[in-house]
């Protein structure tokens, strides 16, 4: 079984992760956590190209990268360990493309489409918990403050998060259509709710949807 998490920046994901494997381990379940993009030796490069460099990328250029990275793990990793049974959550899925490339950068949601087929094989989650956010919220939580910046600057901020606040809005409007169009597979959770309280609903849903 196939379980994502997806969700803007600061939105609380790698907290819920930890939360659940933490739940599933102690329930005897075998689970591989991974997260997009890495988890493979040439998937870790291209996440090094794709966030910690300053180089400038063009938006289908930073498509391809995601998509190559995307390639790499489910070839070597995700698709092997389905395959023998394992539970695999991943901090990140092709909804993250389908936000940040197409909805944040503008490419056309067809050709993101038959991108994101051929990358993942056709591997598609069996559940995605979705942590809303508004963006101006999550940048509060990165910064700490109360005015925040239309665009940003700083060391501290990896290439994808140097993109500004209108692109983050565009994000989250995106993952909102993609929550529309998918209402049976996308959970959303909103975070704005205490971890205890995100946590019981994902453990609830889980439990309502997939008996183990
Ligand atoms: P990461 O440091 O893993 O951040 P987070 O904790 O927010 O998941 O960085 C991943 C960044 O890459 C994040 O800004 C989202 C972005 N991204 C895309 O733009 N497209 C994609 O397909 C994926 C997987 C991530």
């Amino acid at each position: 079984m196939l379980i994502t998490f997806e969700g803007i920046d600061g939105a609380g994901k790698s907290t819920q992760i930890k939360e659940l494997v933490r739940h599933l381990t102690g329930q005897g379940i075998e689970v591989l956590t991974l997260r997009e993009p890495g988890g493979t030796a040439v998937a870790e490069k291209i996440r090094h190209i794709l966030l910690e460099s300053s180089h400038e990328i063009s938006p289908i250029g930073e498509l391809l990268l995601f998509s190559a990275s995307r390639a790499e793990l489910v070839q070597e990793v995700i698709a092997p360990a389905l395959g023998s049974g394992k539970t695999v959550i991943l901090d990140r899925f092709y909804d993250s493309t389908t936000a940040y490339q197409g909805y944040g950068r503008g490419i056309d949601l067809e050709v993101l489409r038959s991108i994101i087929t051929v990358s993942t094989c056709g591997i598609t989650p069996d559940i995605t918990f979705y942590l809303d956010l508004e963006p101006e919220e999550a940048l509060k939580r990165k910064f700490s403050k109360t005015s925040i910046p239309l665009e940003f600057e700083g060391d501290e901020l990896d290439r994808m998060e140097r993109s500004g606040l209108e692109f983050y809005r565009n994000v989250r409007q995106g993952y909102l259509d993609i929550m529309h169009l998918n209402n049976k597979r996308f959970v959303r959770l909103s975070a704005l709710d205490s971890v205890a309280a995100i946590h019981h609903r994902i453990v609830a849903l889980l439990m309502e949807r997939f008996p183990f």
